[in-house]
């Protein structure tokens, strides 16, 4: 009986077929041809009508034990090659190879110094304090001893919310804040952002100040100096040397500037035989503005200036993270260039 012999042949030729390919693709092309919908089981099947009807049962039969038959075979040596593929995969992995670093993010540098210089502060026994960004005009000014119309408001190019409440221009508010929320002996530090209406290459409408108070009974400039000397030689290095300059601001008296000797050249206000870019030569470089408390301050918040004193500085955080890390332009922080960010991670 032909057909039976061509449906028992199919078993051996699709072994021998298999043995041959040795890839998925081969193998597909094999199925296709014996077990496809117009493969060669089919096309046997398909004459099946030939046969005299009482032998097609059993050729019938013949054929689903061959197809079955088929199936297996052809699972099996799928099987088999799927198993040689990853074999020899985790052959070829090596799992002591460096592997892809997941990208990270960090802290923003200008988070990252403001963060340390509190922390430096805390470890003098200073609290973190913070503050409303819209600020009334009574803390701003007012209470800093720094009436309406009083010249000195020109320094700072005010941002206005509306009459009487502003963007503040400093985190010195926080003083008259903390001075009215709490009880001297007082030591705080206040850090956050501030505004002003200016804006060119080393200006921005938004940066960053950390604001300093202490008050206690006979708190002088000396500890002013001292404080501050420690806490300019935890941030920049023991070899920095301080200097005080005579200055003003209305909620200050007296009031100082204070200077750092240059963290570029050193103080020595020159370089490789070339002036120093950072401190055009002077050896210094300004870092923040202080004094001791104007006794109109704790009268506006109901201290008695005969009975404590105090002092406070505010400093800009952009200015010191420039000096620190050697960056030479402000606009910096604010781009938001992933290759710059990325030094500070
Ligand atoms: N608030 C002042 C400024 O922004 C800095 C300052 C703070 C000065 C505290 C003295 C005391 O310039």
């Amino acid at each position: 009986m032909d057909l039976v012999k061509e449906l028992e042949g199919l078993i051996p030729e699709l072994e021998e077929g298999l043995n041959q390919s040795s890839d998925l693709q081969g193998l597909e092309a094999l199925r296709v041809d014996f077990l496809g919908r117009k493969g060669r089981l089919a096309k046997i099947m398909a004459r099946l009508p030939e046969l005299p009807a009482a032998e097609r049962p059993q050729l019938g039969q013949l054929a689903n034990t061959v197809k079955q038959r088929l199936t297996e075979l052809f699972d099996a040596r799928k099987n088999a090659l799927d198993a040689a593929r990853e074999a020899a995969l985790v052959a070829r992995f090596d799992a002591g190879m460096p592997g892809n670093m997941p990208w990270k993010g960090s802290l923003h540098v200008v988070t990252q110094v403001m963060e340390e210089l509190c922390a430096t502060f805390r470890t003098l026994g200073y609290d973190v304090v913070s503050g409303p960004e819209v600020e009334t005009d009574f803390y701003n000014f007012e209470a800093l001893n720094l009436p309406a119309d009083h010249p000195a408001r020109d320094m700072q190019d005010t941002l206005y919310i509306q009459d009487k409440i502003v963007l503040r221009t400093h985190t010195s508010p926080m003083q008259a804040r903390t001075m009215l929320s709490r009880k001297p002996p007082l030591a705080v530090v206040a850090p956050g952002r501030v505004y002003r209406r200016d804006s060119d290459l080393t200006h921005t409408p938004m940066f960053h100040q950390v604001e300093g108070l202490m008050v206690d009974k006979h708190v002088s400039m000396a500890d002013l100096r001292g404080t501050l000397t420690a806490f300019m030689r935890a941030v920049f290095g023991p070899q920095t040397r301080v200097r005080f300059r005579p200055s003003f601001f209305p909620f200050t008296e007296p009031s100082a500037e204070v200077d750092i000797s240059c963290v570029m050249c050193g103080g020595k206000g020159h370089a490789h035989g070339e002036t120093c870019r950072v401190c055009k030569g002077t050896g210094w470089v300004e870092i923040l503005g202080c004094g001791m408390v104007d006794p109109n301050v704790f009268v506006h918040v109901g201290y008695d200036p005969e009975e404590v004193t105090g002092f406070a500085f505010g400093l800009g955080v952009e200015r010191i993270a420039m000096l620190k890390y050697g960056i030479g332009d402000l606009r910096m922080f604010f781009e938001n260039d992933v290759r710059f960010l990325a030094q500070f991670a």
